[in-house]
């Protein structure tokens, strides 16, 4: 029986966030380049794309490429770029027919000039659906999003826009890169890492984290129903008392 008749429809996480880690390894094991693992990655992607939005999850953010992995070896970032383009050009009409909207998230003024341009055509193409918001972190690390939000928040005190006796938790929010999502309730990550590797360091306070060992490109719906299914068994707290949140 599949885990997906197990999952409760009232329950379901609204944002669900994943590091899809393992595409070095999967490819190793079987003796070739990583770049087979990468391609063989957006498989995944399109699989578990496919399943959030039949669930109705309503947010899907999947760290793609970080700060760090620009000091991959140079033809590693290279093979990346040039997938990322290639999948992103080709996936647009599956977007629209879908009904999902791309977002992305990270420090994009250091892709190459062509990612740039495909993702901007990609994310106005898709702006107007309204089902899934698929947002892909790209050249992202949280510790570059929290400085950034640091900076554009001096310099709206600067410019008399704001008052730093004014600043909460909702301001800054508003200055990181996810201003527009509420929180992952559910952060998955792959290939057997118990880390979170310069992720949503902020918006991950409360997620419940799940950890598997399966390898990215081998990654499927299935897997994702589980992940939902370990989810709706938790308790969530957020620091009270277990009685407290039963009531
Ligand atoms: C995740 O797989 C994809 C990216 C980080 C771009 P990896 O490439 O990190 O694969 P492993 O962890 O080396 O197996
Ligand atoms: C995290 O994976 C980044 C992405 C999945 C895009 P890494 O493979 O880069 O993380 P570390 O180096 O194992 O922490
Ligand atoms: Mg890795």
């Amino acid at each position: 029986m599949s885990a997906r008749n197990t999952i409760q429809a009232e329950n379901l996480p609204k944002h669900i966030a994943i590091i899809m880690d393992g595409n070095g390894r999967w490819a190793t094991e079987k003796g070739q380049d990583r770049l087979f693992g990468h391609l063989h990655g957006v498989e995944s992607v399109r699989d578990i794309v496919e399943g959030a939005a039949e669930l109705g999850i309503q947010y899907l953010t999947l760290y793609a490429f970080s700060t760090e992995n620009w000091d991959r070896p140079e033809q590693e970032v290279a093979g990346l770029m040039e997938l990322l383009v290639d999948t992103i050009r080709k996936e647009v009409p599956t977007l629209n027919k879908n009904n999902i909207r791309l977002h992305v998230i990270g420090d994009t003024s250091l892709l190459p000039v062509n990612a740039k341009k495909e993702l901007a055509e990609a994310i106005s193409e898709t702006k107007d659906n309204e089902g899934l918001n698929l947002v892909m972190a790209l050249s992202y690390s949280s510790r570059w999003e929290i400085v950034n939000a640091v900076k554009l928040i001096a310099s709206a005190v600067e410019e008399g826009k704001l008052e730093s006796k004014n600043i909460t938790q909702s301001t800054f929010q508003q200055y990181l890169t996810t201003a527009s999502f509420p929180d992952p309730e559910l952060m998955i990550r792959t290939s057997g890492e118990y880390r979170i590797s310069n992720f949503l360091l902020y918006q991950l306070a409360y997620a419940e984290l799940y950890f598997t060992n399966t390898l990215w490109p081998d990654f499927r719906k299935e897997n994702l129903y589980e992940a939902i299914v370990d989810y709706q068994l938790r308790e969530r707290r957020f620091g009270k008392t277990g009685a407290q949140v039963k009531k």
